[in-house]
């Protein structure tokens, strides 16, 4: 008799799954996780010189997968760690994409790769278009933040079901650093002001308005800070290199969402085709006035920023961080009646590193215990110190959000998968 090898496998698993109680798969999660480590493509850096580079097809896990932590850190062609003080690691970010199949014959080998081949995939919200749209993604905190994500919990990647015919799922990097090797001003160049760029128009060719002191319209890729006088060092190749731990998709992981709220982002009122909507209005960046200059603030030189919004879906909260920048003095994420969802409050570094943001503190809420209801309005509060001005400064809350608790996933995917199918 003929016996079709499927069924046999999924009678296997079936028993596999009957004998196993689900506490223990949930234990075993720590002996499945597999763990590589990858080196983005190089860049090269002299003093004074910044780079702000996509790089496309990344080394990625492959498969059905979940992600469960993303670490990274410049290194050079040795493999050493390289310090703020010398290469500031603006930011880092992943984004996901789908790129369609094309199959290349000599004949459209040539061909051009269409708009249509290529579609950013985002997170789960909540800025514009295409703002902010990346799942990991962090700064110069990056070696002090923990980003693993606990279990059962991770973010579901390569699902064949999430990925349009003929499409296959990819990621890329954006990388922003700023070498500041023998600078005039350490601060003023990884706060990217514009004078000491000595730049007047955007990386387009378009005039900055004059009221723009810094940012990333001034310290875009290619663009030089401020030498001080003779000083000439040697230009030097660098990788970010990164560790990602992940895990084979099963039913017993309960995936998360992941969003991204800025402390800039407000609702303004738009038309489109289909009449008067709401869009968000995230500008990512935003300036600090000094306090001396600043007559309203009279609390201390804080200079205290917030929005609020609501979060369309909610959930479970189960790890979120804030992202800030120099100056930086702690972000809070409260709910709708003031509770605290999270608090996250940078550590400085010492030495070389003193003055640089090299950690960020995490919130790991015990799961089913920080609940996000849907619709709720958030308020994001992000804190500098304006003893002098800050240009270019940023207030991210990432949080990864999970839409259902353990056992209420086991019960669905048990009755949805196992037993009624
Ligand atoms: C490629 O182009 C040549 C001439 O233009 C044509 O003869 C040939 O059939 C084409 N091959 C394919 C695979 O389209
Ligand atoms: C600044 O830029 C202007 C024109 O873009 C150039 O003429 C001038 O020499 C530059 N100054 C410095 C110090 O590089
Ligand atoms: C939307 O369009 C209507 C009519 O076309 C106009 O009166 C209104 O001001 C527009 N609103 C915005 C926010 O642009
Ligand atoms: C921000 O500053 C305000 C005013 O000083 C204070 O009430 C609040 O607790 C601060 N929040 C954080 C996260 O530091």
């Amino acid at each position: 008799m003929f016996v079709p090898r499927d069924f046999l496998l999924s009678l296997a698993i079936l028993v596999l799954l009957l004998s196993t109680p689900c506490s223990s798969s949930f234990e075993k999660t720590e002996e499945k996780i597999k763990s590589a480590m990858f080196l983005s493509p190089k860049f090269e850096l002299g003093p004074g010189s910044v780079i702000n580079k996509f790089y496309y097809d990344i080394d990625f896990p492959k498969g059905h997968v979940a992600i469960k932590s993303f670490d990274a850190e410049v290194v050079d062609e040795a493999g050493n760690s390289i310090p703020l003080h010398e290469t500031y690691l603006h930011h880092w970010v992943v984004a996901r994409y789908h790129l369609r199949h094309v199959t290349y014959t000599e004949n459209d080998s040539h061909r051009m790769l269409q708009n249509s081949d290529y579609v950013l995939v985002r997170n789960n919200g909540i800025c514009q278009a295409d703002i902010l749209p990346q799942y990991f993604g962090l700064g110069s905190e990056t070696r002090g933040t923990p980003t693993d994500i606990p279990d059962p919990f991770g973010i579901e990647i390569g699902n064949p079901a999430d990925i349009p015919e003929g499409f296959e799922e990819k990621w890329l990097f954006n990388i922003h650093a700023i070498d500041t090797r023998g600078v005039e001003d350490k601060l003023g160049c990884t706060e990217c002001k514009c004078e000491l760029y000595n730049v007047t128009v955007d990386e387009y060719g378009r005039p900055l308005s004059l009221d723009y002191k810094g940012g990333m319209k001034c310290c875009h890729d290619n663009t030089q800070c401020k030498l001080k006088v003779g000083f000439e060092g040697p230009k030097r190749s660098l990788y970010l290199k990164y560790k990602i731990k992940w895990i084979d998709w099963d039913d017993f992981i309960v995936p998360v969402k992941a969003y991204i709220i800025d402390v800039t982002d407000s609702l303004k009122l738009s038309n489109d085709s289909k009449g008067t909507n709401s869009d968000h209005d995230c500008k990512i960046e935003y300036q600090v006035e000094s306090c001396s200059r600043d007559h309203e603030e009279e609390n201390g030189c804080v200079h205290v920023k917030r929005t609020s919004l609501p979060l369309q879906t909610g959930g479970y909260v189960i790890y979120a961080v804030a992202h800030q920048h120099s100056g930086g003095t702690g972000s809070t994420l409260y709910g709708q009646d003031g509770r605290v969802i999270c608090s996250s409050t940078p550590s400085y570094g010492n030495g070389n590193e003193a003055g640089y943001i090299v950690g960020m503190s995490t919130c790991y809420p015990k799961p089913g215990s920080v609940k996000i209801n849907d619709g709720e309005i958030l308020t994001l509060e992000s804190n500098y110190t304006n003893t002098k001005d800050h240009t270019g400064v940023m207030g991210l809350f990432y949080l990864l959000v999970a839409e259902e608790l353990p056992y209420q996933h086991f019960r669905h995917s048990t009755s949805s998968s196992f037993f009624m199918d």
